[in-house]
């Protein structure tokens, strides 16, 4: 198939796009480089020795995005491209809300025009909120996110079910039909929507050449820790130890960025077949505490990590991690990578990075 994906030289996009193509699909992105490098997708052409078309846009400019689609007719659209800092978006919540939701709608509004009908989409274990115990499952209701990024998601998955929803009728309606007056707004095809609900990728490409390249100081656990190690950041400070735990921090459930990068072949090959709206977790289904990642880590790169123990962080859950079921049943996708292989492949490409693409 030819798949293009927005935001494809970010962190997951960009090992998405090695996946894919090992799966035989042809691979087209589009990026603003808003949070990214083309040097990533150079680097992705040297991993795989296959030639990537690179269209610089932005997601929610419907002239470009619709120049670029009609020139690429993808069978499937893998939308990656988004604000994700969870802290930034309470800052600037126009900001977050304008990008996500805009870049949706404007890839909506193309889709229908040019009759595309395949969509995958990055959503987020966020959106169970802090209303449900884990293991999270796809059927329990979604929950009161507790920052605006997180309702972006909410919001978009919301937007995407709508619109499976609309285009299933009005393209019956109009088959054979003569259509309504506005040409435009009529729906060509079914559309066919899978939101991918990612618990907390981390890890690399074991090649080390790709891996994730956070601007500033990272938010995340793992690009922390990673940075400690290397030498970039004196310490890493624990958000809390008195949560109720077996050792007092938080658990996650952390994925291999390879691992999701597969669930996303298996996603868009799933789009394909079918339409409607579809949600899978992509998650282990295995929780690790904090301390538990900072001992991995420190034993992946051979030196103790230092950290110390600080208040807990506003907004964070005690605890997440997926049921990942129906993944399993339905995609037939799993992941296969542990905390081991996360770690040696997070330090592969930082030690062989210290500055991220930056250098
Ligand atoms: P990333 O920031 O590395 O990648 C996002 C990419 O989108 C970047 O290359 C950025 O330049 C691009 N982008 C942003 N706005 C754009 C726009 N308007 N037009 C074109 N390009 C634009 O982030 P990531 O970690 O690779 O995340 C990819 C997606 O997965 C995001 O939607 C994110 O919200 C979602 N997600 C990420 C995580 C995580 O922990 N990394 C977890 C759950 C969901
Ligand atoms: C993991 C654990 C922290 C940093 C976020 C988003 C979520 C999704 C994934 C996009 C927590 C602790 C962290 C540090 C720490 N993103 N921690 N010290 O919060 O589970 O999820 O990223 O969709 O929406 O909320 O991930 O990596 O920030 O934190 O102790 O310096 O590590 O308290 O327990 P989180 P994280």
């Amino acid at each position: 198939m030819k798949i293009l994906l927005t935001g494809g030289a970010g962190y997951i996009g960009s090992h998405t796009a090695i996946a894919l193509i090992e799966a035989g699909h042809d691979v087209s992105v589009l990026d603003n480089y808003s949070n990214s490098s083309p040097e990533a997708i150079k680097r992705v052409e040297k991993i795989t020795g296959k030639n990537i078309a690179l269209h610089e846009a932005d997601a929610a400019d419907k002239d470009k995005v619709m120049s670029i689609l009609k020139k690429e007719m993808p069978d499937c659209i893998i939308h990656f491209a988004g604000l994700k800092a969870v802290g930034e978006s309470v800052d600037k919540p126009v900001e977050y809300y304008r990008n996500n939701i805009d870049t949706t709608l404007t890839l909506l509004e193309c889709m229908r025009e040019l009759g595309l009908k395949n969509f995958v989409f990055s959503s987020s274990a966020t959106v169970y909120g802090d209303d449900h115990k884990p293991p999270f499952t796809e059927e329990m209701t979604k929950g009161m996110c507790t920052n605006p990024y997180g309702w972006t998601k909410w919001m978009q998955e919301q937007m995407l079910a709508d619109a499976a929803i609309a285009s299933s009728k009005f393209a019956s309606q109009s088959r054979g039909a003569k259509g309504s007056e506005d040409e435009a707004t009529d729906w060509k095809e079914p559309l066919s929507v899978v939101l991918l609900r990612y618990f907390n990728p981390v890890g690399a490409h074991e090649s080390g050449l790709i891996g994730e390249d956070p601007q500033g100081i990272p938010n995340n656990l793992m690009p922390f820790i990673s940075q400690v190690a290397v030498g970039r950041r004196d310490h890493l400070t624990v958000f809390g130890d008195d949560y109720d735990t077996p050792d007092g921090t938080c658990r996650r459930d952390y994925i291999h960025v390879m691992d999701l990068a597969e669930g996303h072949v298996k996603a868009a090959e799933y789009a394909a077949e079918h339409t409607g709206t579809e949600v899978f977790n992509l998650g282990s289904g295995t929780p690790y505490s904090v301390l538990e990642m900072v001992h991995a880590f420190s034993a992946a790169c051979g030196s103790e990590v230092a950290y110390e123990i600080g208040p807990r962080r506003a907004g964070d859950i005690q605890d997440s991690w997926a049921n990942a079921d129906k993944a399993l049943k339905v995609l037939g996708w799993k992941t296969r990578r542990g905390i081991d292989e996360i770690c040696r492949d997070a330090w592969n490409w930082q030690s062989q990075n210290p500055q991220g693409y930056g250098e």
